[in-house]
């Protein structure tokens, strides 16, 4: 059953409850009131019936008829009429005398031009003595006592108040109420529906289509929640879910679109040294190496060939052991400026046959201790300055070293003049196997691990590694440790 069919069903059900509800409450009401279940329509006329008279009046009326059994003349007196009628009106009640088709007397306040015409017949055994009528536009309730004034003359005595005009017309109107109020129920039951079809059925619905579309496997589109109540927030969730979903998706097809580049850039990597060697190898077999000389070179170029392969394949074991986390790191304490003082001595000299100058400025003379893999860390230095050597463009060629403390850790920048790092690729150097542009790369080689394999380190360090680029003015590249201790200037 679906939720709209439910909703209806459940308005149906609450409509249908309130009109039985409402007719039963009115029955018992007039049942309580009258003590006759007869039926609604003669409610007012039953209710006034039995009690058209208050204590007062009722006293007054039987004093009245009392007067009219036993001294009918004594009606003829206007002043006692209007002694009676003073009593009346005293209770917001009134007297009519009728003689035959005469009114003897009528109070002035329910002095109505039609009155006489709408009382009641003569009915000389008083079966029916409550009643009520209606003159014109008013409403009256009375209690009548029909008496005989003499042999042939009748008269009635009527003890007559006036009653809401009000609740006449809801007498009236009583069916035209009913259906009006129904009418209302109806309305507000519909628009009541509509509103929670609108809020709840129909975002659920687009939530199911756009779920629908993820099936379908396309995740490129945007879903927007109308409201931000319980079903907006679940829409809100069901769009970062999507999002998330796209984002992870496009990181794989990245990887993939990696791995493929990495795959055929290792072929081609292994292929080169592997002919190499494979062709020197052939030399030596057919006796091509004769002399000492040509021997010694085709051996040198087989060793520093096998080197090369080495390398890559010892690159790719380590990162993969990175990524798994099977790598094992030997902590020590290292004086950290120490530590680049050796490694820019170390490099020095290479760098300067490269034609590169290195320099190294910042906090030189402090101790700032940290806990750390020299190994690794050496290999963060290598990596980093690597490719500073390997994409420099220009002729003079420069590295600095810039060596900074803060509050409670040591930060390394590498900075460089070269190409710089185009913005687009500057989130994703640290990717593993992502590499630049590859047409500038093509002449460089590499497998797009060396970054990624710096950053696994020095977050292995609980470290931080980054880089800032001006594209074309040279690359700057930061990695922040931890510090253990310090002393001395800073
Ligand atoms: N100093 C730099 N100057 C210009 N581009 C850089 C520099 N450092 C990194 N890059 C860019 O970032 C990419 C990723 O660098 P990374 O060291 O991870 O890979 P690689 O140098 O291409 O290969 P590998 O280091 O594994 O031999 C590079 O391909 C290059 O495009
Ligand atoms: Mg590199």
């Amino acid at each position: 059953m679906s939720i709209r069919f439910r909703l209806l069903i459940s308005f149906m059900t609450t409509l249908a409850v309130t009109v039985l509800v409402f007719f039963l409450t009115a029955y018992l009401i007039a049942f309580a009131v009258t003590g006759d279940a007869r039926s609604i329509s003669r409610f007012y006329n039953i209710h006034y019936t039995l009690h058209p008279l208050t204590e007062e009046e009722e006293r007054i009326f039987m004093e009245m008829k009392y007067l009219a059994k036993e001294n009918p003349e004594q009606l003829m007196n206007k002043a006692l009429l209007g002694d009676y009628d003073y009593q009346l009106k005293m209770v917001q009640a009134g007297l009519i005398v009728r003689h035959n088709q005469d009114l003897l007397f009528v109070s002035p306040s329910i002095r109505e031009p039609g009155i006489g015409a709408a009382l009641p017949d003569y009915e000389m055994g008083n079966y029916s003595i409550r009643n009520s009528i209606n003159v014109g536009s008013r409403f009256f309730s009375y209690a009548k006592f029909d008496f005989p004034f003499s042999e042939q003359d009748r008269g009635s005595i009527f003890v007559i108040r006036e009653r809401s005009p009000f609740a006449e017309i809801v007498r009236t109107l009583l069916p035209i109420l009913i259906v009006v109020l129904l009418a209302i129920l109806l309305l507000t039951s519909g628009l009541l529906y509509r509103y929670v079809t609108r809020t709840i059925v129909r975002p659920i619905h687009m939530l199911r289509e756009s779920a629908e579309r993820i099936k379908e496997g396309d995740l490129q589109f945007e879903f927007k929640p109308e409201s931000d109540d319980e079903i907006g927030q679940l829409g809100l969730t069901f769009e970062k879910m999507r999002q998330k979903l796209n984002e992870s998706i496009q990181l794989q097809l990245q990887y993939e679109e990696n791995r493929k580049q990495l795959l055929s850039n290792i072929s081609h990597d292994l292929r080169t040294p592997i002919t190499t060697i494979r062709g020197y190898v052939e030399g030596i077999r057919d006796g091509v190496a004769d002399s000492k000389e040509k021997m010694d070179k085709y051996i040198h170029t087989i060793y520093t060939k096998t080197a090369d392969l080495d390398r890559l394949v010892d690159e790719l074991f380590l990162y993969s052991k990175l990524d798994l986390n099977r790598e094992p790191f030997s902590f020590e304490t290292v004086d950290f400026l120490a530590f680049v003082r050796d490694m820019v001595e170390e490099t020095e000299l290479e760098l300067e046959e490269k034609g590169i100058k290195i320099v190294w400025e910042g906090v030189r003379d402090a101790k700032v201790l940290v806990m750390a893999d020299r190994e690794k860390l050496k290999r963060v230095f290598l990596n980093l300055l690597g490719n500073c050597v390997k994409y420099m463009d220009k002729p003079e060629k420069r590295i600095v070293i810039i060596t900074s403390v803060q509050e409670n850790q040591v930060t390394v920048e590498v900075r460089d003049n070269g190409p710089g790092i185009p913005p687009e690729a500057l989130p994703h150097i640290f990717e593993r196997f992502y590499r630049g542009e590859p047409s500038r790369n093509a002449k460089t080689g590499g497998s797009g691990l060396g970054l990624a394999i710096a950053k696994q380190m020095v977050a292995g360090h609980g470290g931080r590694i980054w880089a800032e680029s001006e594209w074309g003015e040279g690359t700057r590249m930061f990695f922040s440790l931890k510090i253990m201790g310090k002393s001395g200037d800073e």
